[in-house]
């Protein structure tokens, strides 16, 4: 066969390889929506606070179970741009989770190898928030077991407007020339450049939509939506939405 007739010759097919495994296996990248606390809440009579407090317990042992059954990195869209429509009471209570967790887990996370990363811009947050989020982003910088990242005031269309700024600057100063501008280039210029591509994108409270998550990185993930409320999600059902990616086939386009 001639050189131009081989398909991995071809830049698609290797971009299409370079995305992940092909099915089976464990995904090496998972990212949740984790949605539905505030109708947890309202299913027992609690104010929607206890639904959050609920949900990040649920963060923890789905985090664990993350971790033991080998994925390299958990992505959780935790507050979205979108989330400053949301009451100030709300708003204030869930940053008050936020800051809650880190001092609690903090510590815990850094032994057991954990980085954390952050997507989206916490910078607008309240100093304090804002630090406590930065402190434990420096602590954990060189850990190397697993990565969690978090995404806070995160909204995917905004990180591909920023992408194509930084890019499109980079081209007026003459570093690179527009036609530098490719998948790889822009894919390099997204929040989650140094992470591995997104094999998993699971969504809860059975939604079916993306709420502006991950747009970019979902294009070839697999996608589980399940009915469950986040704060009854736990290592069990992390555990089956494994096996549900193990059983689904990949194929990039191929046949
Ligand atoms: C997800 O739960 C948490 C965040 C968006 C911060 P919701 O608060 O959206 O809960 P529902 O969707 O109203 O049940
Ligand atoms: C998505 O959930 C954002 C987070 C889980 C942080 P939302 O509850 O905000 O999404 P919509 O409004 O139902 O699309
Ligand atoms: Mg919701």
């Amino acid at each position: 066969m001639g050189k131009a007739a081989s398909a991995s010759q071809r830049p698609e097919a290797e971009g299409a390889e370079a995305q992940g495994p092909a099915g089976g296996g464990v995904p090496r990248h998972v990212a949740i929506i984790m949605d539905g606390n505030g109708r947890w809440a309202k299913a027992r009579g609690l104010p929607r606070a206890a639904g959050h407090r609920q949900g990040a317990e649920a963060a923890r042992k789905v985090l664990r179970a993350a971790g033991e059954a080998g994925v390299e990195c958990l992505t959780l869209y935790a507050f979205s741009s979108e989330n400053w429509r949301r009451p100030e009471d709300e708003i204030n209570d869930l940053m008050g989770l936020l800051r809650l967790y880190i001092a609690r887990e903090l510590g815990a996370l850094h032994k057991e190898g954990i980085r954390i990363k952050i997507l989206g811009d916490h910078g607008v947050f309240s100093p304090e928030t804002a630090r406590m989020v930065d402190e434990a982003v420096a602590k954990t910088a060189n850990n190397q077991r697993m990565t969690l990242a978090i995404a806070l005031n995160y909204g995917s269309r905004l990180e591909l407007v920023k992408a194509a700024q930084t890019l499109a600057a980079r081209a007026a100063t003459g570093e690179i020339a527009p036609s530098d501008i490719d998948e790889a280039a822009l894919e390099a210029s997204l929040d989650t450049a140094d992470l591995p591509p997104l094999d998993l994108l699971i969504r809860t409270s059975g939604e079916h939509r993306l709420s502006n998550f991950l747009l970019w990185q979902a294009a070839y993930a697999e996608l589980l939506f399940v009915d469950t409320l986040w704060p009854d999600f736990d290592g069990d059902a992390l555990r089956a939405a494994l096996r549900a990616f193990a059983g689904r086939e990949r194929r990039f386009g191929g046949r």
